[in-house]
């Protein structure tokens, strides 16, 4: 039977994300990702996370493509409006590139570590407005299980990843080259690379967001400004994952310097001069590094602390 006129699409990531955003404020814990990990690998899940298996070209283009992608990867602001709100990012389902075994979305996940993203994609049939969490695939499996191509000759990648952005989530069109460098971060990733687990501490987090204002730095010499906002926005969201493990009584000096160097990042959307504004903020970047690394254990980095905040019912 045929179906006329435009299929409801009730149930994409999308319209899921605006119910979840209704609940997102709620005054509780506050490492926003413990909201979508399943009951009982809380503390677990936010203490580490599989090993990332990138492998890095040779080539500078190929390399900055590469920043480019896993910057934007780990951006909720990549994926829209009701997905930047609650912090979702394709790093939520794909942890460290991966998979999530314990991710459990409200609305998105039936069974832990499914999700429901590909449905108005994948499916030109379907209609009736059901749910269908699929696994999350881990994206550093071997060649043969990859559902979509990596082929750097063929379009296929940058168009499912464009199809999630745009379509799933109702994100912007991303810059071509946050589209090309997400392709080229999924192909970068390999079997061959993997190895085991990793703490998640301050040290990756902190080089996570130098690395995103390097890269935004390289975009603007190019004159890629499009580009250079999304790896901004996307420091800016690795120093707020940052700011939310330093929300202790006694760490205010920590989260006032994140605010500041925050304020720095955002005032370069609008300033005549943005390259300059990223140069200052790198060179005094290490400065703060030290100074917040001299509490992290202090903080929700640690275990121990970790452990003493978990609400009985996250864990
Ligand atoms: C809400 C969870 C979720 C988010 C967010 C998400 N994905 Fe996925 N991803 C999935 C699931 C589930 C599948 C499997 C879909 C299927 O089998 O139909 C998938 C499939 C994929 C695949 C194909 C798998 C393969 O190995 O060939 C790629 C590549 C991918 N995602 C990359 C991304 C990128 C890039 C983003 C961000 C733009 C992203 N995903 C955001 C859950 C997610």
């Amino acid at each position: 039977m045929g179906r006329e006129g435009p299929i409801p699409r009730l149930v994409t990531a999308a319209s899921l994300l605006v119910f979840l955003a209704g609940t997102a404020d709620s005054p509780a814990f506050p490492i926003s990702s413990a909201r979508w990990l399943a009951p009982g690998r809380i503390q677990q899940g936010l203490t580490t996370q599989l090993s990332e298996c990138l492998v890095l070209p040779s080539g500078k283009a190929e390399r900055q493509a590469v920043a480019i992608g896993r910057a934007a990867f780990r951006a909720p602001l990549l994926l829209g409006g009701q997905a930047a709100r609650v912090g979702l990012s394709c790093a939520s389902c794909h942890r460290n590139g991966r998979g999530n075994p314990d991710l459990l979305f409200p609305g998105l996940s039936g069974a832990p570590g499914t999700a429901d993203v590909t449905s108005s994609l994948m499916s030109k049939h379907r209609g009736d407005g059901t749910v269908n969490p699929k696994p999350i695939p881990d994206l550093a499996a071997r060649p043969s299980a990859h559902r979509v191509p990596r082929d750097p000759q063929k379009v296929a990648l940058p168009r499912f990843i464009r199809g999630l952005i745009v379509e799933e989530f109702d994100g912007p069109e991303p810059p071509p080259a946050v589209l090309a460098g997400l392709a080229a971060y999924v192909r970068a990733i390999r079997p061959e690379a993997c190895a085991g687990e990793e703490a998640i501490n301050l040290d990756s987090m902190l080089a996570e967001t130098e690395q995103a204002a390097a890269a935004a730095a390289t975009s603007l010499a190019q004159r890629d400004r499009e580009t250079a906002l999304v790896l901004i926005a996307a420091a800016r969201s690795t120093l707020g994952r940052i700011d939310e493990r330093f929300r202790l009584p006694g760490l205010e000096p920590s989260r006032a310097l994140l605010r500041t160097a925050d304020r720095e990042l955002q005032s370069v959307r609008s300033s005549a001069d943005p390259g300059r504004n990223i140069r200052q903020w790198r060179r005094l970047w290490p400065a703060r590094e030290a100074q917040l690394r001299r509490y992290e254990k202090r903080s929700l980095f640690s275990t121990r602390i970790l452990s003493q905040h978990l609400p009985p019912s996250l864990n």
